[in-house]
C-alpha cells in the first residue's frame, strides 16, 4: 500500500515536469534571424532587407538640410537654424564642456589635458581665421572631424552640436571682450587683478604654454608597435621585431620626449 502510494507520488512528479517543461518551448523555438547571418529564406541570402526605394523610414526624413549638415548648396552657411537663446546658450556650454574641453580646453584655446599630455595640439577658436569662420563651419568640423580630431556625429544630437557652436561663439566673444561690450555700469575686472587678490600665481592670467610634460610621440620618435602577447600563436616569428620596439618606452621611461 504504501509502495504503491510513493510510486503513485514519483508518477506525479514525473508528470509535472513534464508539463512544466512543455510550457517552456512558448516562444524558444522560433524561426528567427540573426544580425548580420545569412538565410536561405529570401533569394539574395541576406537576412537583413535593404530599405525599399524612395521610401523614408521614420525619424529619418531630414527635411531641413541645414540643420543636419550646416551646408547651403555645399558650402558652409553663417547663421543658426534656430534662436541662440539663453537655454541654448547654458545647453551649448554643459555639452562643450563635456566633449570639447579635454582638447581644447575650458577656454577654447587648444591646450586640454589631453593634448598637454601629447594629443595633436587641438585648433585654438582665438585664431583670425576661425573667429570669423562661418557657423556651419564649427558644425561641419563637429559632425564629420577635422585632421586629427575625431567626429562627433554619434555622441552629440545635431540641436546640442549647434548649441554648442552659438556657445564657441559667446567664447570667442568672452576672450576678447572689452567694457564697451557690458552693459554700462558692469563691474568688469582684468584676470590678473582678479588672481592677484586671489593670491594666486602671477602667471595665473598669462598665455598657455604647453608644459615639458607634453609628449609629443614616442620616447624614441620611432614607431609605437602594440606588443605582440600569447607566444607561439601563428605569425608571432614575424612580428618579433616589434616587441623590442614596444620594450623601448618602458626601457626610456622619465626622460621627456624631444618635442617635434
Ligand atoms: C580628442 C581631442 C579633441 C576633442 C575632444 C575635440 N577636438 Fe576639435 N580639434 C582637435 C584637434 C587635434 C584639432 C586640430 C586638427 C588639425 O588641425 O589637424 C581640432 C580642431 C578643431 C577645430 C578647428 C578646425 C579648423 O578649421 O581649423 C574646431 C572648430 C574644433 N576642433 C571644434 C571642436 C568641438 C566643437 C569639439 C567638441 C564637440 C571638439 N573640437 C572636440 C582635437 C579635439
Amino acid at each position: 500500500m504504501r509502495l504503491t502510494s510513493r510510486r503513485l507520488g514519483l508518477a506525479a512528479a514525473a508528470l509535472s515536469l513534464l508539463v512544466v517543461t512543455g510550457c517552456r518551448q512558448d516562444m524558444h523555438n522560433q524561426p528567427k534571424f540573426y544580425p548580420q547571418r545569412g538565410t536561405d529564406f529570401y533569394a539574395d541570402g541576406r537576412s537583413v532587407r535593404p530599405q525599399v526605394e524612395d521610401t523614408v523610414a521614420r525619424n529619418q526624413l531630414h527635411e531641413d538640410a541645414y540643420f543636419y549638415t550646416g551646408l547651403v548648396n555645399g558650402k558652409e552657411g553663417d547663421g543658426m537654424p534656430f534662436p541662440a537663446t539663453m537655454q541654448v546658450l547654458e545647453r551649448g556650454q554643459e555639452r562643450y564642456n563635456v566633449y570639447c574641453t579635454p582638447c581644447h580646453s575650458r577656454v577654447g584655446n587648444g591646450i586640454g589635458m589631453i593634448v598637454q599630455r601629447g594629443y595633436s595640439k587641438a585648433g585654438s577658436f582665438h585664431s583670425a581665421r576661425l573667429e570669423t569662420a562661418p557657423l556651419g563651419h564649427f558644425f561641419h568640423v563637429i559632425s564629420n572631424g577635422y585632421g586629427s580630431m575625431p567626429d562627433y556625429s554619434a555622441q552629440i544630437v545635431p540641436a546640442d552640436r549647434w548649441a554648442i557652436v552659438a556657445y564657441i561663439k559667446a567664447l570667442q566673444l568672452s576672450q576678447k571682450a572689452t567694457q564697451a561690450d557690458v552693459a554700462s555700469g558692469a563691474h568688469v575686472e582684468p584676470l590678473a587683478s582678479i588672481a592677484e587678490r586671489e593670491g594666486l600665481p602671477a602667471s595665473f592670467a598669462d598665455e598657455w604654454v604647453l608644459p615639458p610634460t607634453a609628449v609629443t610621440g614616442t620616447p624614441d620618435n620611432g614607431l609605437y608597435v602594440l606588443p605582440v602577447t600569447g607566444a607561439g600563436a601563428a605569425g608571432t616569428t614575424a612580428a618579433a621585431p616589434s616587441r623590442n620596439n614596444a620594450a623601448a618606452p618602458a626601457a626610456s621611461a622619465g626622460k621627456t620626449a624631444p618635442k617635434q
